[in-house]
């Protein structure tokens, strides 16, 4: 079966997934709403998560990692000395380009892979790669920060598969990519 690689991202309403320094902070109060938003459901599908740096780092901050599956970042200036000890199991570092990881993943025989980070969803959908994108759209502004969207190589078409509203203000809606 090939490798389908999808993505489930919060974004504000003006298209941001963190402040400009990285911080989630914004996320706390509809985190806390106790909505489920589908990740769970989500991630039990995957068999591993391909990540940028960026978000490498902000989860690290965290001080717990949260995740079961192997973890996989992507990362031109980090290398495996980089990693620390309690996570060489979980996480690997690679320097390959989206093509290329998702041609070693599939060869691995991973089905479904969950991609995070703004700027690796976005070269993801540059390379005609992401299956889908998962977005929780939270009813605020933030003004600045980092964009979960940028340049395109030409219109990229999404069809909507499905939508659903939480008491919280935030909508969730699930697009299909099309192949360019
Ligand atoms: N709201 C949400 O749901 C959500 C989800 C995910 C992340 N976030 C937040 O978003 C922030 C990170 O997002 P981001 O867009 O700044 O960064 P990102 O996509 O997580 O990481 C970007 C970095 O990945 C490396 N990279 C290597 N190959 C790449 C490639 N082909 N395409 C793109 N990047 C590549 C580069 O670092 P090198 O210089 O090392 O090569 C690049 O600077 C964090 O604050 C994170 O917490 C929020």
């Amino acid at each position: 079966m090939p490798l389908s690689c999808h993505a489930f991202v919060a974004a504000s309403l003006d298209g941001f997934i963190a402040r400009p320094d990285g911080g989630l902070d914004w996320l706390e109060p509809f985190n806390a709403a106790e909505e489920d938003h589908g990740y769970d459901a989500f991630i039990a599908r995957m068999d591993g998560i391909i990540m940028g740096r960026g978000t490498y780092e902000t989860v690290l901050g965290f001080g717990h990692w949260p995740y079961r599956l192997p973890v996989i970042v992507l990362s031109q200036s980090l290398t495996v000395d980089d990693i620390p000890d309690s996570l060489a199991d979980h996480v690997a570092i690679t320097d390959m380009d989206p093509a290329e990881l998702h041609a070693a993943l599939a060869e691995e025989g991973w089905q479904s892979a969950y991609v995070d980070g703004g700027q690796v969803i976005q070269s993801f959908i540059n390379a005609g790669l992401l299956t889908d994108i998962t977005l929780t759209r939270v009813p605020l502004l933030l003004g600045q920060g980092r964009p979960l969207f940028g340049p395109v190589a030409g219109d990229v078409a999404l069809t909507l598969l499905e939508s659903r509203s939480f008491p919280s203000g935030i909508v969730s809606s699930r697009y299909a990519i099309a192949r360019p």
